[in-house]
């Protein structure tokens, strides 16, 4: 998500600072800023927007000191802004983080009872004034960063500076990457490699609960029960673009294997279990207004309008609500009934696609409340939105969208959850029951990945064929959209996604000993399981081949199938989510394999921002 640099040494650390967030501004660019030690003074200098703007403020003036602290970026609490922007201070401290702090709203509160007063809508603020109130109780940088770290419930590589503690930095890290840097009488904190790559090629990879004092002549590391810990240095061979992304060959496969990650980040401090409800910050939908609806209108397009077909049976499962899931491009040029009992909900993960966000205005012009499903924060959806909720993906850089879908496709499952409780379509154990499997997710989806060897096998008997046909039914009539769509965006191989009961209504005169059909057939009442293993038999019988994608228990149909692809069982809903991870693996392999620009694919662009 976020980037973060940190620096001590006996150079002025500004231009270091900024040059190492250059090489993370992938990771996050709505605003960055840097915070720097000199004797007894902390300077910040924040920046709203690309990082060019940080640097210019910052070449303008430069902030002087030989310890600091730097960060880029990518919103989750707070709209995009100066006073959102990294570092927060407070009294003589700075802070940047990434994470997510789940408490936060409840510090602020106690925070506020003893007399703070926060100066930005960020969760990361709360680090500063906890860190700045040990202090002031007497404790050193590193007691106290612990201190703070003992009252946040969440995740968090935070790196902290201090003038009334000029010479060191103390970082520490909880389920978001930190990684240190050593060099010759300077050291470096950073979330990623990249940043400091220029600087040295020996890193010590931070573990979780660690926490590093960092100064110039060496690092301190102690492990969360506060023993000195000994991590083993590692010397990193990579060049900066492979290190940009993490050591994958593109970005495409590296988001493809964040998954887990990024899922888990949109469900943290969402899925309320023992009250078995969701909770969505800014949620500003009351009881009444929630029961007096009467239809939800989904507006999107490609990958996001398949999130969006799948949402229809999440939503109208759960809340019986009824769901109309539209081509946000043919919307408004028509004459689409909507009215003011209408939720329409844009999803997008740029929060920029023109055809989305025109539809959006219409819908809204028509009386709908309006919801953005988004993955970036202070976009125009944002914007335009009534409520928004964030998907927290984290910057989507390979153009084929992947964890951007997946993300939207538990936001939308936790939003069903949220619907069916407060239209009473859903009991508080029936709405724990939901939640539970939902948190089973980000777990099913790191087993899934292991399939990957499988999956590179049949891409590689597959790379030439000319076509591709995928087959799903029910929740999974979208997942084979979203297989055909993602074949066809990158490896330039024709590819249908269909539903398995229309295949004998034309598909099926395609069919030959040419024809690979990936049927996506995991054992689920909604799935009509019966009925795609019937459509199984019907393209072996006409000579086609099967690539199977069924759950890991599954004798009958793992006999009728050429190749299978085992993937863990999830609950019917949530099954959607764990069969794409295969999907989006045979794409990218067959494209890899085909030697095409799997990240830039031709005629493709990342934001549709034209109609
Ligand atoms: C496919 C893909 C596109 C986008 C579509 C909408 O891999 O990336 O189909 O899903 O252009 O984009 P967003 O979600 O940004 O509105």
């Amino acid at each position: 998500m976020c980037g973060i640099v940190g620096y001590v040494g006996d150079k002025e650390s500004a231009p270091i600072l900024v040059s190492g967030l250059k090489k993370l501004e992938y990771r996050g660019y709505d605003s960055a800023g840097v915070a720097v030690v000199s004797g007894k003074q902390l300077n910040v200098v924040r920046a709203m927007g690309k990082l060019k703007n940080l640097e210019n403020r910052v070449g303008q003036d430069l902030p002087q000191g030989t310890t600091g602290i730097g960060h880029t970026r990518w919103a989750t609490h707070g709209r995009p802004s100066d006073e959102n922007a990294h570092p927060h201070t407070y009294k003589n401290v700075a802070v940047v983080h990434n994470g997510i702090i789940e408490n936060h709203l409840a510090l602020k509160e106690q925070l506020r009872a003893r007399g703070h007063v926060f100066s930005s809508e960020t969760d990361t603020e709360v680090f500063a004034h906890l860190i700045s109130e040990a202090q002031e109780q007497g404790k050193d940088l590193p007691d106290a960063v612990r201190a703070a770290i003992a009252q946040v419930k969440g995740t968090y590589a935070l790196a902290v500076v201090s003038s009334a503690d000029p010479h060191r930095l103390v970082c520490t890290k909880n389920a978001s990457p930190m990684v240190l840097g050593l060099g010759e009488g300077q050291n470096f904190v950073a979330s990623d490699v990249p940043a400091v790559l220029e600087h040295t090629r020996d890193f010590v990879y931070m573990e979780e609960g660690d926490l590093a004092i960092v100064s110039a002549t060496g690092v301190e590391i102690f492990n969360r029960q506060g023993q000195k810990a000994n991590r083993s240095t590692k010397r990193i061979d990579w060049t900066p673009m492979m290190a940009e992304k993490g050591g994958h060959k593109h970005f495409m496969h590296k988001e493809i294997w964040e998954q887990p990650r990024a899922i888990a980040d949109t469900l943290r401090g969402r899925m309320l279990l023992t009250e078995g409800d969701v909770h969505f910050e800014g949620w500003n939908l009351t009881p009444e207004k929630v029961r007096s609806l009467t239809k939800v209108t989904i507006l999107a397009c490609g990958t996001s309008w398949h999130s969006g077909v799948a949402g229809k049976h999440m939503i109208e499962s759960l809340a019986r609500l009824p769901v109309e899931v539209e081509l946000a491009s043919e919307f408004r040029y028509r004459d689409p009934i909507v009215d003011s009992t209408h939720l329409a909900i844009a999803i997008s993960q740029s929060g920029e696609t023109a055809d989305t966000l025109a539809a959006f205005k219409e819908a809204k012009g028509l009386g709908a409340t309006a919801m953005a499903i988004c993955n970036v924060m202070g976009s125009a959806m944002t914007r335009e939105a009534d409520i928004s909720v964030l998907t927290n993906a984290g910057p989507e850089i390979g153009v084929a969208s992947t964890k951007a879908f997946t993300t939207q496709l538990v936001m939308l499952y936790m939003l069903a959850v949220k619907l069916g409780r407060l239209r009473n379509t859903l009991t508080v154990k029936a709405a724990q029951e939901h939640l539970t499997h939902l948190a089973e997710i980000p777990k099913m989806v790191e087993d899934v990945l292991k399939c990957e060897p499988a999956v590179k096998k049949v891409a590689r008997e597959f790379m030439t064929a000319q076509d591709f046909l995928f087959l799903g039914r029910g929740p999974m009539h979208p997942v084979a959209l979203e297989g055909a769509l993602k074949l066809k965006e990158i490896s330039y191989i024709h590819a249908e996604g269909y539903a398995g009961g229309e295949m004998k209504h034309g598909p099926i005169a395609l069919i030959d000993e040419k024809m690979p059909v990936v049927v996506i057939a995991p054992k689920q009442p909604h799935v009509a399981y019966e009925k795609i293993i019937g459509n199984i038999e019907e393209v072996r019988a006409r000579g086609g081949k099967v690539i199977a994608i069924i759950d890991e228990d599954d004798a009958q149909a793992g006999t009728l199938a050429d190749h299978v692809i085992r993937i863990p069982p999830a609950s019917a809903l949530l099954a959607p989510v764990v069969a794409t991870i295969p999907l989006q693996l045979l794409a990218y392999h067959v494209a890899e394999m085909r030697g095409n620009d799997v990240d830039q694919p031709r005629n493709l662009a990342k934001s549709v921002t034209v109609e």
